[in-house]
Parts: C-alpha cells; sequence; structure tokens
C-alpha cells in the first residue's frame, strides 16, 4: 500500500497528492509518469510525475477529475492509501541524458497548458537544480485555474503568466506569448510544451514555422503503461510508436496529432474501440481488453 501523505485542491477539479513511493521516488526522472490502482478492482490511472523528493521518499502528483475513476481518487485524504502505484514509466525527457555543458548553452522555452505545468514543473526544476535558467509560459483559461505558479517561480529564469480569458498576467493563449517573446527578440534553441492535445498542436504549428524544435509529452488512453496493450498508439513522423514506452515525449513537428485526437475520441465508445481495433490489427495487439 501507497499512503497520502498530503492531499489538497490546487483549482476546482484539479487536485494534488504528495505520496509515499520509496521505490520510484529512487529511480523517477523529469518526463516519467506512474499508473495507480484504488484498490485491487480499479481503474489503471496513469499520471505525469510532478514533484519527487528521494531522501523523503514521495512523488507528488497532480490530477484533474474527468471520469469515475480520477473522481473517486479526489475523495482520497491524507492517511488514505493506493492500493498501487507503479513506476517510473516511459523513458526520462532527453535532455536528463545530454552532457551538462552542452546543455548550459542552450536557450529553453517551456510552454505548460493548464494541468500540464504539472510535467513541466520537475524538469525546470532539474534544469534548475543544475544551474541551468529556462524561460516557462504557462497558461490557464482563467485566473482561479492557474496551478503550481508560485513552484514555477521559484525555478523558472523567466516565468510568463497568461490566462485565455485575461483575468490575470498576459491575456489569450500560450502561443500568442510564443509570438510575442519572438518578437520582442528572444530567442530559442528548443521548446518544451505539454498541455491539452489541441495546445501543442497549436504551439508546434507556430514553433515549425518559428524555426524552434520542440518536444511534447503525449498522454493518449494508456492502459497497461508498458507496451502490452495497444491503447496508447500514437503515429510519429508516419510510424507507429506506443507513448507508454516510445515516449511520452516525441519531436512534436512530427507527431500526427489530428490522429491522436480522433483516437482519444473513439476510444470513448465501445464502437469506437471495436472500429479501432479492425483498422489497427496487429499493430493494436487487442491486449487491452477495452476492444472485445
Ligand atoms: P485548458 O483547456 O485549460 O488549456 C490550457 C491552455 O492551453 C490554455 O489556457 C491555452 O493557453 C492553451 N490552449 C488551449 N487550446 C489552445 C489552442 N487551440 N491553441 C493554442 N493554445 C491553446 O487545459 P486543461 O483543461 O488543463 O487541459 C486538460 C487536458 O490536458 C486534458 O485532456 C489532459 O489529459 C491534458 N493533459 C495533458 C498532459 C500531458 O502530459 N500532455 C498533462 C496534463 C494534462
Ligand atoms: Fe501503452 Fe498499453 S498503454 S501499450
Amino acid at each position: 500500500m501507497f499512503k497520502i501523505l498530503e492531499a489538497r485542491e490546487l483549482a476546482a477539479n484539479i487536485y494534488l497528492m504528495v505520496v509515499e513511493a520509496r521505490r520510484v521516488a529512487k529511480k523517477c526522472q523529469p518526463g516519467q509518469f506512474i499508473i495507480v490502482r484504488m484498490d485491487e478492482e480499479g481503474e489503471r490511472i496513469p499520471l505525469t510525475i510532478c514533484d519527487y523528493s528521494r531522501e523523503d521518499g514521495t512523488v507528488t502528483i497532480v490530477f484533474q477529475t474527468v471520469g469515475a475513476g480520477t473522481m473517486k481518487m479526489a475523495g482520497l485524504k491524507a492517511g488514505d492509501s493506493f492500493h498501487d502505484f507503479v513506476g517510473p514509466l516511459g523513458c526520462p525527457s532527453e535532455f536528463v541524458n545530454e552532457p551538462q555543458e552542452e546543455l548550459g548553452k542552450k536557450k529553453m522555452l517551456f510552454v505548460a497548458g493548464g494541468v500540464g505545468a504539472a510535467p513541466v514543473y520537475p524538469q525546470v526544476k532539474w534544469l534548475k537544480e543544475r544551474g541551468i535558467e529556462a524561460d516557462v509560459i504557462v497558461g490557464a483559461k482563467t485566473k482561479d485555474l492557474l496551478i503550481l505558479e508560485k513552484e514555477m517561480e521559484a525555478v523558472a529564469g523567466n516565468l510568463y503568466v497568461t490566462t485565455d480569458d485575461g483575468s490575470y498576467g498576459r491575456s489569450g493563449m500560450v502561443t500568442q506569448t510564443i509570438k510575442d517573446l519572438v518578437a520582442e527578440g528572444k530567442r530559442y534553441d528548443v521548446c518544451v510544451a505539454i498541455g491539452p492535445m489541441i495546445m501543442m498542436k497549436f504551439v508546434c504549428k507556430m514553433t515549425e514555422e518559428l524555426g524552434i524544435p520542440t518536444i511534447v509529452s503525449l498522454n493518449p488512453i494508456m492502459v497497461d503503461g508498458t507496451g502490452m496493450c495497444g491503447a496508447c498508439r500514437v503515429t510519429v513522423g508516419g510510424e507507429v510508436k506506443f507513448a507508454c514506452v516510445d515516449g511520452p515525449e516525441f519531436d512534436g513537428h512530427k507527431v500526427d496529432f489530428d490522429q491522436a485526437m480522433k483516437r482519444q475520441q473513439m476510444y470513448k465508445t465501445a464502437e469506437g474501440r471495436a472500429a479501432l481495433k479492425q483498422q489497427e490489427g496487429d499493430a493494436h495487439h487487442g491486449g487491452c481488453g477495452q476492444c472485445g
């Protein structure tokens, strides 16, 4: 069992939990994720890692309530436990393995949309701990939905907050701020964009025009998280990839976002899942237990 040490609501329907998970905390790296289950029969819920402490043996997760599983999870309090807390899963962010000297020369821009601020935070923190300061744009629909602002401020070189409705910080979507910063003379060697699929699609469209290589973190439907079921299939550079083992981070300019978004919608209905199984044949694996 994995004990919850802290549980609080960060914004409407967005929750933070600090969980005692020593083995995961010892090994996890920025970019990776975990899968939780509340009980033996529970749904497997993949979540990106927001923070970790190797000393305390804790992992911090942030999640938004989107379905029955996450709604039930939101009811857990400090002192309750998860039945499973599996990880770290997926590949760490590529920059973790880059020579520090080379990395230090790069001007990096992180773009976090909504709950995407959670997986961006450990990446920027990891860089800061090594003396590398990155610029960060955090976008939220409104001021009330903005999360982790103080935490991000503490690790970012420059932090640009933007709200779609202009209720706080700059006004407009994250793409507007990217455009403004470049127009103001900022130059970036790499961009890391994490947030809703539609945001990552439009950030990539813009950075492609601006000539900025861009990494995105994909969060398609996942079931086993170990490459067995085929649920998290995506197309990158014309090749089939599985986000849980080949990603979750990919070259954003090569991702087929339209297909990924369509697939995400199809997975929601039994009819859609049956169609996917038929269309994807062997590459779907069929072992997800969802497709009949
Ligand atoms: P949201 O809808 O509030 O959007 C966040 C920000 O993204 C907006 O404020 C805006 O700046 C930007 N954005 C949205 N649409 C855009 C567009 N068309 N063009 C340019 N910018 C745009 O975000 P949310 O409600 O927090 O998003 C929830 C979604 O994010 C869920 O589907 C969740 O699964 C996903 N998510 C993804 C990851 C990941 O690892 N990729 C992590 C957490 C959450
Ligand atoms: Fe990736 Fe099953 S979740 S293959």
